[in-house]
C-alpha cells in the first residue's frame, strides 16, 4: 500500500511554501484587496470530517443569481437570465467528476474513468480535444471565472469549447457584500460579454454564480485553518467541488490533490510552468487542499495512482 508520505499532508503550512510564494501570500495578507475583516473562531482542536462536511452543508449557500435578485430584476436582464434553475436543468446527478487542470493530468490515462460519471465539471478554458485519453470528452458543466469572459484575447465569444454543457461565471465580491455593492464593483465587467454571448448561444444554460457562496466557504476555511489565508476568493477548483456537491450524490475530484505524476506544469494543455498553479498565490490554494484531503473518504492509495478524493453530496449526509 501506498505510504501517506507520499500523498498531499493535509497539515500542510506556509512553511513549506517556497520562498517566492511565501512572499506573494503575504504581500496578499497586507494588501487585503477585497476588506475581509475576519472575527470568527479558528478552531485549534479539528473537526472531524464529518463535522466539517456538515458545516460546509450548513454555512455554504450556493445558488445562482436569479430574476429576482435585486440589481437583476430589470425587464433587461429578464431576457438574459436563465428561466430555469440549475438543478432542475440538470436533474438528479448520481456520481460526478470534477476535473482539475492540473499538468499532472498529462499520461493519466483517467478519460474512461471520467467520463463513466453522470456529469463532469470542467474549468475556465480546459479542452477535452486532443487530451480524450487523459481527461475524458463529457463536459456537462463548466465553471469560468470573469476575467475569461471579459478580457478579449481569451476568445471566450468565438472559442468553440465553450459550446458545450452548461456555463456558470463567476466573478471576486468584497468581503461578505451585498448583492448590489457585487454588482457596482465587479472585479471584471462581465455583462456586456455575458449578455453577447445568451444572445449568441441563448438556448445552452448559463448561469451567474451568486457571490455570497464565495465568502461562505472561506470563512469555513478560514476557521479551520491554523494560520491565515489568502484574504482572496477560493480557487475556481473548490467553488466547483461544493457547486457538485450540491447537485451530485457523490464527487470524485481528479489531480486536485496531486498524483505521483504532480509536476511544476500549470496546465494539462499548456506548457507553461509555475509553483503556484498547484500550491496557490492569489487563491487560498494550499489550505483548500487541507480542507479537501481531511474530508476525503477515498484512499490515500486513490490519491497516489489516480490523483482521486471522493466526497459525498450533500444530500447523502447525516447531519
Ligand atoms: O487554472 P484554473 O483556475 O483554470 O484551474 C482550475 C482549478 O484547478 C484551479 O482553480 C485549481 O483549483 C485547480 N488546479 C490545481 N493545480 C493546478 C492547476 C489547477 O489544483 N496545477
Amino acid at each position: 500500500s501506498v505510504g501517506s508520505s507520499k500523498v498531499w499532508n493535509e497539515d500542510t503550512s506556509s512553511s513549506n511554501l517556497t520562498p517566492r510564494l511565501q512572499k506573494v501570500r503575504k504581500n496578499y495578507l497586507s494588501m487585503n484587496k477585497y476588506n475581509v475583516a475576519y472575527n470568527g473562531p479558528r478552531n485549534a482542536v479539528k473537526l472531524s470530517p464529518e463535522k466539517l462536511l456538515c458545516q460546509l452543508q450548513d454555512r455554504v449557500n450556493v445558488t445562482m443569481v436569479q430574476r429576482s435578485d435585486g440589481p437583476f430584476n430589470t425587464s433587461d436582464w429578464h431576457r438574459y437570465l436563465p428561466r430555469r434553475n440549475i438543478s432542475g436543468e440538470v436533474g438528479h446527478l448520481g456520481r460526478c467528476a470534477v476535473v482539475s487542470s492540473a499538468g499532472s493530468l498529462k499520461s493519466s490515462r483517467l478519460g474512461p474513468e471520467i467520463d463513466s460519471h453522470d456529469a463532469v465539471l470542467r474549468f475556465n478554458g480546459a479542452p477535452t480535444k486532443g487530451f480524450l485519453n487523459d481527461v475524458g470528452g463529457k463536459t456537462t458543466l463548466r465553471l469560468i471565472n470573469s476575467q475569461l469572459v471579459t478580457v478579449e484575447d481569451q476568445h471566450f465569444l468565438t472559442e468553440t469549447l465553450y459550446n458545450t454543457g452548461i456555463l456558470i461565471v463567476w466573478d471576486p465580491a468584497p468581503y461578505h457584500a451585498e448583492i448590489h455593492e457585487w454588482y457596482r464593483k465587479l472585479d471584471y465587467d462581465f455583462f456586456k460579454n455575458y449578455k453577447q454571448y445568451r444572445n449568441r448561444y441563448p438556448e445552452q444554460p448559463f448561469y451567474i454564480l451568486n457571490p455570497k457562496m464565495q465568502w461562505q466557504l472561506w470563512d469555513v476555511l478560514q476557521e479551520n485553518s491554523v494560520e491565515d489565508i489568502q484574504p482572496n476568493p477560493p480557487s475556481s477548483g473548490l467553488l466547483g467541488i461544493v457547486i457538485m456537491m450540491t447537485l451530485c450524490d457523490e464527487v470524485d475530484i481528479y489531480e486536485f490533490l496531486p498524483s505521483k505524476r504532480q509536476t511544476d506544469i500549470c496546465h494539462y494543455y499548456q506548457r507553461f510552468h509555475d509553483r503556484a498553479c498547484t500550491m496557490g498565490a492569489y487563491h487560498p490554494l494550499l489550505f483548500e487542499k487541507n480542507l479537501v484531503k481531511h474530508m476525503n473518504r477515498g484512499t490515500d492509495e486513490a490519491i497516489y495512482t489516480h490523483g482521486k478524493v471522493t466526497l459525498p453530496g450533500f444530500r447523502n449526509m447525516q447531519c
